[in-house]
Order: C-alpha cells, then sequence, then structure tokens
C-alpha cells in the first residue's frame, strides 16, 4: 500500500498532477463561514483543548488547526515549529517526542499577555494531539487542518490520511467536514495524489497574492478548491479573477467587522478570525479622541449599526473598539488614550472587579487599562 501510494505521488508529482479538474467540492451555504482561527484564539490560548472548546460552544463552522509533528510522529496542534512562543519549552518540535512535549504549559503565556482574557483554568493547558481533538469532537464538528512546515516532517501527509481514514472522514468527503490547507505545494499535491476527492485550500502569502493571475489561479484550481489569502494583500481583482477560474476565498485573518462585510460584498464566502462572535458583538462603540477627553465626540451605535463608520466623528488612532463577552479589543492604528463607552447591554459583565452601574454608564479607557465610572463621570 505505502509503495503503491509512494509510486503515485511521485508519478504525480514528476507530471505536475495534470488531471484538469478537481473532484473535490464544498458544500454551499446561505451565510459567511467562520473558520475559528487556532480556535476561539482571540479569547483563549491558541491551539488548546480550551480554545477549540469555546470555538465550538461560539458556533464556529470550523475549527482552524495548525499541524506539526514530534519526533516520534504524532500530529499535533502548535503554530510555530517551534515550542518557545507559546509554551515553556525550548527548540523545534521535531526534537521532542510527544510524551516530552505533554510536560509542557501552552496557556499561561496567553495570560501573561492577554490579561483582560487571562483565566485561571488556562495555566497548564498542554498542547493537543489531532487524535485528541478528534476525539474530542468527532463528526461534531468541521476541521480547517493547516500542514505546516510539511518539508521538515517525514511522511506528514501518510500520517494525516492514516488518521482522517480511521476516524471516518475519508467515507464521504463531499460534506465538507475536512478542509485542509497549507503554503506549501507540494504537499497538497501529494495529498491530492492520494485523495483526490479531500478539499483543499492553497494558502498565500501578501508576496504570493500580489504575483497572483488568473493563470496562477487555474494552476491551483487543479489540485484545491480555494485560496487562502492574507485578506490585507486582496482586492476586488484578485477575488473576482479566483472566482471566475471557481475557486472559493478564505481569507486570513480578519479581525475587523468593517472588512468582513466588504470581503463578502466582493463574493468571499469564508473568513479566518481569531474572534468568531466578530460579526456579532454585545456592544460596541467607541470612539476616541486623542490627548483630550472630550464627551461630544463619543456616540453609542447598537448591534445593528456595527457596519456603519461614523462619517461625523473623526476617529484618530482607534476605528471601533468591540465588547465581547468578558473582554474588549480595538483595533486602530495609532495609540489610544481615552475612549468612553456608554454601556448598552447591562447583562453583560465586565473583566473588573467592580460592578458596572446597570443604567449606562461610561467606561473610560486609558490605552489597555479601564475603569468603571457613573454615568456623567
Ligand atoms: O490558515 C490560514 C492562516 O492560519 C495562515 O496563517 O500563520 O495564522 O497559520 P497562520
Ligand atoms: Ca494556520
Amino acid at each position: 500500500m505505502r509503495f503503491f501510494l509512494f509510486v503515485l505521488v511521485t508519478f504525480c508529482l514528476l507530471a505536475g498532477c495534470s488531471s484538469s479538474t478537481t473532484k473535490a467540492t464544498l458544500p454551499t451555504t446561505d451565510h459567511l463561514l467562520i473558520f475559528a482561527h487556532r480556535g476561539a484564539s482571540g479569547y483563549a490560548p491558541e491551539n488548546t483543548m480550551a480554545s477549540y472548546r469555546l470555538a465550538y460552544e461560539l458556533g464556529a463552522d470550523y475549527i482552524e488547526i495548525d499541524l506539526q509533528m514530534t519526533k516520534d510522529g504524532h500530529l499535533v496542534a502548535l503554530h510555530d515549529d517551534s515550542l518557545d512562543r507559546t509554551t515553556n519549552g525550548k527548540g523545534k518540535v521535531f526534537l521532542h517526542t510527544l510524551e516530552e512535549l505533554k510536560q509542557l504549559d501552552a496557556g499561561s503565556w496567553f495570560n501573561e499577555q492577554f490579561p483582560s482574557f487571562a483565566k485561571l483554568e488556562y495555566e497548564g493547558l498542554t498542547i493537543p494531539t489531532l487524535r485528541e481533538i478528534f476525539e474530542e469532537f468527532g463528526h461534531d464538528m468541521n476541521y480547517y487542518i493547516e500542514m505546516k512546515n510539511p518539508q521538515q516532517y517525514n511522511n506528514m501527509e501518510d500520517t494525516l490520511i492514516l488518521l482522517l481514514e480511521e476516524y471516518g472522514f475519508l467515507d464521504d468527503v463531499s460534506d465538507g467536514k475536512v478542509i485542509i490547507s497549507s503554503f506549501n505545494e507540494r504537499s497538497l499535491r501529494i495529498l491530492y495524489a492520494m485523495e483526490p476527492s479531500l478539499p483543499l485550500t492553497k494558502l498565500q502569502s501578501p508576496y504570493e497574492v500580489k504575483k497572483s493571475t488568473k493563470n496562477t489561479f487555474k494552476k491551483i484550481s487543479k489540485y484545491a478548491v480555494a485560496v487562502g489569502p492574507s485578506y490585507k494583500s486582496i482586492n476586488e481583482e484578485y477575488i473576482k479573477n479566483a472566482l471566475d477560474i471557481g475557486l472559493q476565498i478564505h481569507p486570513y485573518t480578519v479581525d475587523d467587522p468593517f472588512a468582513i462585510e466588504q470581503l463578502e460584498k466582493w463574493g468571499v464566502t469564508g473568513i479566518f478570525t481569531n474572534f468568531i462572535d466578530v460579526s456579532n458583538p454585545d456592544v460596541y462603540i467607541m470612539l476616541n479622541q486623542e490627548g483630550k477627553f472630550d464627551e461630544t465626540l463619543f456616540q453609542t451605535f447598537s448591534a445593528a449599526q456595527i457596519t456603519k463608520k461614523p462619517p461625523q466623528l473623526n476617529l484618530v488612532g482607534v476605528n471601533f473598539i468591540l465588547i465581547h463577552r468578558d473582554g474588549f479589543r480595538y483595533t486602530g492604528t495609532g495609540s489610544v488614550f481615552h475612549l468612553l463607552v456608554h454601556w448598552t447591554r447591562p447583562s453583560v459583565s465586565l473583566p473588573t472587579s467592580g460592578t458596572p452601574d446597570p443604567s449606562p454608564c461610561c467606561i473610560l479607557f486609558n490605552s489597555d487599562r479601564f475603569s468603571v465610572s457613573p454615568p456623567g463621570g
């Protein structure tokens, strides 16, 4: 079997997989698909079971999983090929066995880096294996799996296909339960040769996006059903060209509701986001005035109005602030000095030791800190 696959893959790679169409398809939906980027990684440590569970609870259509492989051949969920950024370990993943990786803390870094979303339960989270993720969610979840650094690992594609087979994900791939993505074209072509009906996405860096023409998309469409570009690099023409060739477009990583609205209008059918509820926050508002606190510049918007940027406001730095669940965040290009938020939903609790006034109150933001003050305060 292995020998047969080897011959087939080698033939396909040499021949450039010259089949004119791919058999794989993605199911059509009536809404923009939300791919939980590294799980609900805006709220919980990326690529951990906590992050995936939260993504499930928040109703993500897919969880995105970055795959690396251990020294002893286990597929694990981790973005970087080294342990340094998101665990208390050090060095390349491929130099460590699964048993060694399981000793590491993959959650505490998040609490330190994102105190407004920190939780005690994140301390000591472990790196999950893909098998553990499948065990946990089975067929109740859809998976968007990225082959990270496949060139560093032996037979990563074989290992993945065998696991997908074991968990019944290859029985009917037309349901789109599993999509595999990669920046690495060779890895995608290997997967295509092994399982042509498995939906594949060619990820593109900003540099690749810039160079992409209809011809590029034609080549990609020989093995993939979608392209995954960096959203900041694409425009309407890029999307039109890809759509004309029959590719779907799944941009990463979009946390800005205004950008989502624009991309959807252009024909994007799914987005990777760190904040699954980005298009449906509890409260929004915002505004900012650098340096000076001037209430006349502040305005409250209901959830339904979020897609309209307030034209009468001269926004400096911050474009918007979204208050989700028990945290908040803002997006902008400059530094924030003051933000005043009129609280419109008293049922939402704040990440503070004090209880906010249930009547509309104000929250004063100072850079990344805030305090609640009574109305007019
Ligand atoms: O899969 C889309 C996106 O995740 C690619 O970028 O670096 O977050 O894995 P990255
Ligand atoms: Ca990824």
